[in-house]
């Protein structure tokens, strides 16, 4: 039996239906004078992220940066969470491709609020370098996929408004944040200057994120994505998959939450492992007594498969190719594992 594969929510494999609406897509050249597809999934994205554009790129982390890169100003700063993916996962982009330095701030559980955001803001002064934007990540996948409420991530665009800032939000799993909090994705999208999505992760794609934003700042991320070489020609092969996804996959995206959770209740009263309740689709799990480098040999050995997230911590994500029994099956080999 293959074995069930939790280390993340990006190793789903397209369904038969998905590889055949990627195989009938009509496709032109992008670059040149536009892909029809392509066209279709930036116009539905910026529609449900509530936004006047959208454009495609092969990853997120190309998206972020294009995103964080219309902000950016050589030798300022973006406020950012301390464990934000944009920080630790983008091999050093904001300094090495735009030339500003990260203004980390700690948390507790990976949510920003407005105050921590308004205390990293820069005084005006000739002392020290002026911020130049704030990025927010929704949900927070470091901290285990915590989900930033509506009211919060509205109080920190205020912060950003009152200091004519722009707010960059990292949505890599904005469809997840947006079925746990039981709102459209419009409703977080539209709060931020730009918004990025995935659609290679909770939604099963091979590939692919957007970035969402206003027409003029669209236009700018597009010199900024060739230059970043993701001009892509016949991605409508692509971009066919996520129009796929968005019709088909995101509607199931709460199941995934569900499985999360029947993993965790699996794990409630065993004395080895402390579960850090799932908001969504992330599970973490702290380990009381073993090092996560010899136990996740063992979980793979008896069939499934985690990431260390640290010395004593790991994760296990659900997703579209795990069902709710699956997951709890999972719960039940960690708990003989751990035994
Ligand atoms: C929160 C977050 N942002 C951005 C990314 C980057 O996406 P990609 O792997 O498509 O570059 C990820 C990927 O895991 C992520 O979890």
């Amino acid at each position: 039996m293959s074995p069930l594969d939790l280390r993340s929510d990006t190793v789903t494999r397209p369904s038969a239906a998905m590889r055949r609406a990627m195989a009938e897509a009509e496709v032109g050249d992008d670059v040149l004078d536009g892909d029809p597809t392509t066209g279709r999934l930036e116009a539905r994205v910026a529609e449900l992220l509530g936004h006047e554009a959208a454009l495609f790129f092969p990853s997120g982390t190309q998206a972020n940066q294009t995103g964080v890169g219309l902000q950016a100003r050589r030798g300022q700063e973006i406020v950012l969470e301390a464990n934000a993916h944009l920080l630790h996962y983008e091999m050093g982009a904001l300094p090495g491709l735009w030339g500003v330095q990260p203004r980390p701030v700690p948390t507790p559980d990976g949510l920003l609020t407005a105050e921590l955001v308004e205390q990293a803001i820069r005084p005006a002064s000739p002392h020290v370098p002026r911020t130049c934007g704030i990025a927010v990540e929704n949900t927070h996948n470091a901290a285990g996929g915590q989900v930033m409420p509506v009211a919060t991530l509205a109080a920190i665009r205020r912060v950003a408004d009152g200091h004519a800032l722009p707010l960059h939000l990292d949505g890599a799993r904005l469809w997840n944040a947006a079925a746990a909090l039981g709102v459209p994705p419009a409703t977080l999208g539209a709060l931020a200057t730009t918004v990025m999505v995935s659609f290679s992760k909770g939604l099963g794609c091979p590939v692919g994120s957007c970035l969402a934003g206003s027409r003029d700042h669209m236009r700018e991320a597009w010199t900024l994505r060739k230059r970043l070489g993701g001009g892509m020609r016949q991605s409508g092969i692509l971009a066919a998959a996520a129009l796929y996804a968005l019709e088909h996959t995101l509607p199931r995206i709460g199941d995934d939450h569900a499985a999360a959770r029947a993993l965790a209740e699996r794990l409630a009263d065993h004395p080895h492992v402390r579960v850090v309740a799932p908001a969504t689709n992330i599970v973490m799990l702290d380990l009381l007594r073993d090092r996560a480098e010899d136990v996740v040999p063992r979980l793979a050995a008896a069939g499934v498969l985690v990431v260390p997230f640290g010395p004593t911590r790991l994760r296990a994500v659900t997703h579209l190719d795990v069902t709710a029994d699956d997951a709890a099956r999972a719960g039940d080999v960690l708990a003989r594992v751990l035994a």
